[in-house]
């Protein structure tokens, strides 16, 4: 018999399984239960939502897009900005009447948002009708908490349960057939002074090299095409492990493997990045030629302040090492615009720094003020409107040169990974190694293929090729 002590063993979360899907078979009577899952955020979030589904799938549950039919529905929250916690409130809300016209539903809320104890006394008093809630830390009880909240019929919130280890074993359920994210690592531990991702993610922490390597291993076995391995910080990969090994080397082993794919990752903090990945980069086989690393200002006085532990010379010495060592190196940032006490001769740095680097593109981000973060509590005298102002200038700046860039790549050949179709009566989008879009004329057969191509036009930051 099980006890109602939260348990951390994947064999009890599997029993927990065994009973849903028991349950499930009992109450369906020839209707198979709905979720209706719905991520925001980043692909850590989008990862974490395909073992939710890994597990749900194994309760007898089958997925819907329409809420509407679901007997279970789950947000997958994000708290990375204030705009992304409305967009969730907001959304929240609006299952209110859903909730009044089928009762049975089951509404639940997860991840990041949830990590925070006044979100989820809010979600507590103001929305009574969502009947269960787990922060990133209890992922992996997930079976036992949905079971308690179905037999019990009592709201469940639970959140930092966790003894912060990697908990493996969790099945998976890829949205992607051959596109797919492999988590490498969990948590942070770098404490931007603005960034709330330490606080709800949780330590860092690095998952084995050998259950990576299987992982990838089985992906590639499986027709992925597209690996992204993911981590808030991939560079610092391995530290706390017994192993000895760096993130360079964890990708020269997966890069070894046998096949017809393309290796990604993200996110590289340059604090951490180091030639030998570069070096790595440079010298794969399989590893795609595109550096994601986020740089976030290009004052030396606003990185100190955000804690990000590199200057702008030491951005730019990693920056020309990439360019010098891999000529077609396609290079994307974050930007943080408005941190607390950036000036206009701050900001004029950061303009500064992209017409240097020349990015394909870049994400960008106005300043947003996270509780419990040090940066909420800095003097930050600027007015959100001027702050928009400069943001607007930031997004001209880069948009003449991702049209540069994308015009000097006219006339080249590129290897295109095709992923679907644009809409447009038989067109295709596909993706260069360097991340960049290309639409193309083509048979869908394609789609999930590695196609050569030519590019024979740049509209704006899009390209147009033909195959060939
Ligand atoms: N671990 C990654 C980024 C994670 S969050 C890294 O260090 O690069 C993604 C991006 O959101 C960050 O790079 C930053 O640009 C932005 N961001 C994080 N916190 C923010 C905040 N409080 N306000 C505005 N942008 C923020
Ligand atoms: Fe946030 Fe910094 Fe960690 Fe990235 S490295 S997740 S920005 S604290
Ligand atoms: Fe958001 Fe959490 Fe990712 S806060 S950006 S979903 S790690």
């Amino acid at each position: 018999m099980l006890n109602d002590n939260l348990n951390n063993s994947p064999e009890i979360q599997n029993d927990y399984i065994k009973l849903i899907a028991e349950i499930m078979e009992i109450r369906k009577r020839g209707e198979v239960p709905l979720a209706y899952i719905r991520t925001y955020g980043c692909q850590q979030n989008v990862a974490d939502s395909e073992k939710i589904k890994g597990m749900l799938s194994m309760c007898g549950y089958e997925f819907t897009d329409n809420p509407n039919n679901a007997d279970f529905i789950l947000f997958n929250t994000c708290a990375v900005r204030e705009h992304a916690e409305d967009r969730v409130f907001g959304n929240v809300g609006a299952l209110k009447s859903l909730k009044r016209k089928h009762p049975s539903v089951l509404i639940a809320l997860c991840g990041c948002m949830m990590e925070q104890e006044h979100v989820a006394n809010k979600i507590y008093k103001s929305f009574p009708f969502v009947g269960l809630v787990f922060g990133t830390h209890c992922m992996h009880i997930f079976p036992q908490l949905l079971y308690k909240s179905l037999v019990d019929g009592k709201r469940v919130f639970e959140r930092d349960n966790d003894d912060l280890l990697v908990h493996e074993g969790i099945p998976v359920r890829r949205d992607g057939s051959f596109k797919g994210w492999l988590p490498i690592m969990y948590g942070c531990d770098n404490f931007c002074t603005y960034c709330i991702v330490p606080y709800v993610r949780g330590r860092e922490r690095s998952r084995e090299s050998s259950v990576i390597l299987q992982e990838a291993k089985n992906m590639i076995d499986a027709g992925y095409k597209d690996i992204t391995l993911l981590g808030q910080n991939v560079n610092s990969y391995g530290k706390g492990l017994e192993e000895k090994i760096t993130f360079a080397e964890l990708l020269k082993k997966i890069d070894d493997i046998e096949g017809d794919y393309l290796l990604r990752f993200m996110t590289s903090h340059p604090k951490d990045c180091t030639k030998e990945l570069i070096d790595t980069m440079a010298s794969g086989k399989h590893i795609s030629k595109h550096l994601h690393l986020p740089f976030q200002s290009g004052s030396d006085r606003i990185l100190k302040l955000m804690n990000r532990r590199y200057n702008v010379e030491k951005y730019l010495s990693i920056i020309d090492y990439a360019k010098s060592k891999i000529p077609d190196v396609s290079l994307t940032s974050d930007i943080i615009v408005g941190f607390p006490g950036e000036t206009y001769e701050d900001f004029k740095q950061t303009l500064e720094l992209i017409r240097k680097v020349e990015f394909t593109s870049l994400f960008t981000f106005i300043y947003s003020p996270r509780v419990g973060t040090p940066a909420a509590k800095m003097d930050d005298p600027i007015p959100y409107e001027e702050k928009s102002k400069w943001f607007s200038e930031l997004l001209a700046v880069q948009e003449e040169i991702a049209a540069k860039r994308c015009a000097a790549m006219v006339g080249t050949t590129q290897r295109i990974l095709i992923e679907g179709e644009t809409g447009k009566d038989g067109m295709l989008a596909g993706r260069t190694s360097g991340n960049i879009v290309v639409e193309l004329p083509g048979d869908k057969n394609t789609i999930g293929t590695f196609q050569n191509a030519e590019i024979t036009e740049a509209r704006n930051w899009i390209l147009r090729g033909k195959l060939l």
